[in-house]
């Protein structure tokens, strides 16, 4: 079975690629390599690399593919807010794209990687039936994808939303501007837990392993259980407000509780239910936050991931790239891109 992976090499999807190699999957990843080969280097001779924008990819290519995982995007809140008419287009409007081509050249599951972040601010446990609250402009993108997308399902074309719970964890890609991963980071450079204001935001987390995995086991169930559904992506234990996730950190890693305060108070604070993937899938997450901050911890002190990478902080470096002028008004002259 064939399977295209948008968004191939970055953090999730560079993991997801490797699993789906082991389990005997062809991969094929569509990137634009915003974060360069590394991500992916790996396993670069085991997948067919294509180096493209899902805006105005060829769309032969999805010829003979059997699944999309729709990964590509400018994948935080932050990095949205830099040119939010770019990210309508990429997040919106391109994943669109990659849907509808994905259906016209006969593919047969496509699944959409969004965000419980559509949920905005909410006092209530929100469900797939909550009406969205998106606050951002990336939140607003996945919103709009998913009512755009999902109704192309039927019975040739399975399609499927998965809301996944904030990502921490090892990856290729490494993302510091994850709140598990930045709060270990911190703790590591400066032996004190950074924690946004006012530290009583719920937040849903999940490893990235196990969001990978949600994607393979939506790939692998019966269309009957997932097409045309959403499902929140992650599991009700691992709902957990913000300073007490910081005391976990400190525990996992067995440092004295130390920590500061930064930012203005969190707008965006929701609790998720994940009873549907649980009874629809039997899924369940095998990784914990405080394994996620230990495995990042040990890592630093290995010197296995560096913590002054510019390209680990998302926006960073896609504010970067927008000063070389390259992200969106990207010219190729003899192969360098300016
Ligand atoms: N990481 C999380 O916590 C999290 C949580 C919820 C949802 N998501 C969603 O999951 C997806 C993957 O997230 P991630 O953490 O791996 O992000 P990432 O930034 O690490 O990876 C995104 C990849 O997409 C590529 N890309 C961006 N624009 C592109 C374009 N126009 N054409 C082709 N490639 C393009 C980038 O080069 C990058 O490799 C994203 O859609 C993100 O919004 C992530």
């Amino acid at each position: 079975m064939r399977v295209l992976v948008t968004g191939g090499a970055g953090c999730i999807g560079s993991v997801l690629s490797g699993i789906l190699l082991e389990k005997g999957y062809e991969v094929t990843c569509l990137d634009r390599l915003f974060f360069g080969l590394d991500p992916i280097k790996e396993v670069a001779n085991k997948i067919h690399l294509i180096k493209d924008d899902i805006r105005w990819f060829k769309p032969e290519i999805l010829k003979g593919i059997d699944a999309v995982f729709d990964l590509a995007s400018l994948s935080n809140d932050p990095s949205g807010e830099l040119e939010p008419q770019k990210t309508l287009e990429i997040n919106y409007i391109g994943r669109v794209r990659v849907a509808k081509l994905s259906k016209k050249y006969g593919v047969s599951r496509y699944v959409l990687a969004s965000t419980c972040s559509v949920y905005g601010f909410r006092e209530e446990i929100l469900t797939e039936e909550s009406s969205p609250n998106p606050l951002t402009t990336y939140a607003k993108a996945n919103v709009l994808a998913e009512k755009e997308i999902l109704p192309l399902a039927d019975k040739s074309f399975t399609v499927t939303a998965l809301r996944q719970a904030t990502v921490y964890g090892l990856s290729p890609r490494m993302r510091f501007d994850l709140a598990i991963n930045g709060m270990t980071l911190g703790f590591f450079k400066n032996g004190k837990i950074p924690i946004m204001r006012d530290g009583k935001q719920w937040r849903p987390f999940i490893h990235v392993k196990d969001t990978s995995k949600a994607f393979t086991e939506v790939l692998e169930a019966d269309p009957e259980f997932v097409n045309g559904q959403v499902f929140n992506t992650g599991s009700n234990e691992q709902n957990v407000q913000i300073f007490t996730l910081a005391k976990l950190i400190a525990e996992s890693i067995n440092l004295p509780f130390n920590y500061e305060w930064y930012g203005s108070p969190d707008k965006r604070s929701y609790r998720v239910s994940f009873n549907k993937i649980k009874e629809t899938l039997n899924f369940k997450p095998q990784y914990t936050p405080k394994e996620g901050a230990k495995e990042v911890f040990d890592a630093l002190k290995d010197g296995r991931v560096s913590g002054d990478d510019l390209r680990t902080i998302t926006v960073k470096w896609y504010k970067h790239l927008l000063e070389m002028h390259t992200v969106i008004k990207e010219v190729e002259i003899n192969g360098a891109i300016l």
